[in-house]
């Protein structure tokens, strides 16, 4: 195999795709990208104009007209890229309750899913690639060179999030129940629902460290290679 290696990784919220996915990337000098961000910007926007989540024709116009830039993050908050509506910084703002509790129902969309098709395919350009998201091997990159679903029961990945926005112990059912939600639409959903795709390797998540997980997708990559990825200085 030759040329640029490209990696899909999916699954359900919280099971570790981000953090894995950026480490993977850092690790082998590869692009990395989280293609949820842009379903969450599609949110703000929504959320901004005022627009019902049900109204298709609307969000249809919606995705067509509006000016997401996503770039490499400049700003050392912890974020991954920063993300850009209409030139301004709408980063913070993608990852609140509010976001978290629409998000789902914006990404069930027919013209939604439709329209970020092309904006997520061109991000694999000349170099080696993780995308993450939910359908990045079943509709995105379905030519890609490696798929992996990463998974972990509900509650595990309610503590994970729970950890990662900081919360107190006492908001645990609240994060469950959210994300236990959001499970549910993203699988049931009509178009591209959250699948594994037939020829995905599953990794459940629980009990392994970021980089036992790491090291596990690096060495299914080397076999699909058969030989030693390069790995940045
Ligand atoms: O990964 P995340 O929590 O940031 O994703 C936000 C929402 O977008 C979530 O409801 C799943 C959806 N999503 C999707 O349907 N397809 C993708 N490729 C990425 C995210």
């Amino acid at each position: 195999m030759s040329g640029p290696f490209v990696v899909a990784l999916d699954g359900p919220a919280g099971a570790g795709k981000s953090t894995v996915g950026e480490r993977l990337a850092s690790r082998l000098g590869y692009f990395y990208f989280d293609t949820g961000v842009l379903y969450r910007a599609i949110a703000v926007a929504a959320r901004r104009a005022g627009i019902d989540l049900l109204d298709e024709g609307a969000l249809a116009r919606l995705v067509t007209s509006v000016d997401i830039l996503v770039r490499p993050p400049t700003v050392g908050d912890g974020r991954q890229h920063d993300v850009l509506l209409g030139g301004g910084d709408i980063t913070p703002s993608l990852r609140t309750p509010e976001v978290d509790g629409i998000v789902s129902q914006v990404a069930a969309s027919a013209a939604v899913r439709h329209g970020l098709i092309d904006l997520q395919r061109r991000q694999v350009q000349g170099t080696g690639t993780v995308m993450v998201g939910r359908d990045i091997g079943t509709v995105v990159l379905p030519a890609a060179d490696l798929k992996v679903f990463l998974d972990a029961s509900p509650s595990e990945r309610a503590r994970r999030r729970l950890q990662q926005e900081g919360g107190p112990v006492e908001d645990l059912a609240r994060v469950l129940v959210s994300i236990e939600r959001r499970d549910g639409i993203d699988a049931s959903r009509a178009i591209a629902p959250l699948t594994v795709a037939a020829d995905a390797a599953t990794i459940d998540t629980e009990g392994l460290t970021v980089e036992q997980v790491v090291d596990q997708i690096v060495g299914l990559i080397e076999q699909r290679r058969g030989r030693r990825p390069r790995v940045s200085a």
